[in-house]
């Protein structure tokens, strides 16, 4: 039988726990193989678990290995300088850092995950019926935003793309709305909140037949305060879905 490969860029936050959901076998595979710019973080990554993991220097080296799906769990930039190859590949792709997918092709491998938020489902189902209006307001701590305001602050307001361009770790959910809800626009305001802990996206739809509410208060990633942990589990169903498929039922 052909092995099962996942193939990793980013060995930070998110990395860390698929890491450990595939050591632990929430997701089934034969090997790891694991590539960051920062080869200690790769390395510290492989000695933590006891699981065939392989590190590599870089993309060309991982995709020589031919994983059956690349997760990229890296950054925006990782997603404009490696999509040309990843796409090449022939390999399923995971794709986490969205704000960059806006201004590149998709094409049928090419997977991204609700990430740190839901509802994808009937968002994407009404956008064939008609979207007239989606709102996205997101309210993190100054310290997951890297601000550093005592008093609340609307610090952005705008249009979802422009925001995944200015917060490009944090405001990745803004992207994944819009590909979801294309062509319909998404209007954004991001809130800067010293009470808040949880990174919270409130998510309002009105759409042909009705309306939409849609809340997530996450807690951020102990490791990464930009992250939502979610996030990462999100990206574990996602990738169980593409390896397990028997093993899961809904999307
Ligand atoms: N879609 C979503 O809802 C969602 C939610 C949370 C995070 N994210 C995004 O997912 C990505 C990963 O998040 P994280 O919390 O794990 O970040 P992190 O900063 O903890 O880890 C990123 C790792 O990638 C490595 N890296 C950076 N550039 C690289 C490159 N060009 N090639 C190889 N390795 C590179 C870094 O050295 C680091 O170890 C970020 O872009 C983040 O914004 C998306």
């Amino acid at each position: 039988m052909t092995k099962k490969k996942v193939g990793l860029i980013g060995a930070g936050a998110i990395g860390t726990v698929l890491a450990e959901a595939i050591t632990r076998k929430l997701v089934i595979c034969d090997e790891l193989v694991v590539f960051d710019v920062e080869g200690s973080k790769a390395e510290k990554l492989r000695d933590s678990f006891k699981f065939p993991i392989k590190t590599v220097s870089d993309i060309d080296e991982l995709l020589a290995t031919k994983p059956t799906v690349i997760v990229e769990a890296a950054g925006q930039g990782a997603v404009r300088e490696y999509y040309p190859k990843l796409t090449a590949s022939g390999a399923e792709v995971i794709i986490m850092s969205t704000g960059a997918l806006l201004d590149l092709q998709l094409t049928p491998k090419v997977h991204f995950p609700a990430g740190a938020i839901g509802g994808l489902d009937a968002l994407s189902a009404a956008t064939n019926a008609g979207i007239n209006e989606v709102t996205l307001t997101s309210r993190k701590n100054p310290k997951a935003l890297g601000k550093t305001n005592t008093q609340e602050a609307l610090i952005y307001e705008g249009p979802a793309e422009e925001a995944a361009k200015l917060f490009p770790r944090e405001m990745n959910v803004a992207a994944t709305l819009a590909l979801t809800a294309k062509p319909a626009k998404i209007q954004v305001r991001v809130i800067s909140d010293p009470q808040v802990i949880r990174n919270t996206h409130e998510i309002m739809v009105k759409w042909r037949y009705g309306e939409m509410q849609l809340k997530f208060a996450n807690q951020p990633h102990p490791d990464n305060p930009h992250t939502s942990a979610l996030a990462a589990w999100a990206t574990i169903r996602l990738l169980q879905n593409l390896l397990n498929p028997a093993s899961t039922t809904i999307i």
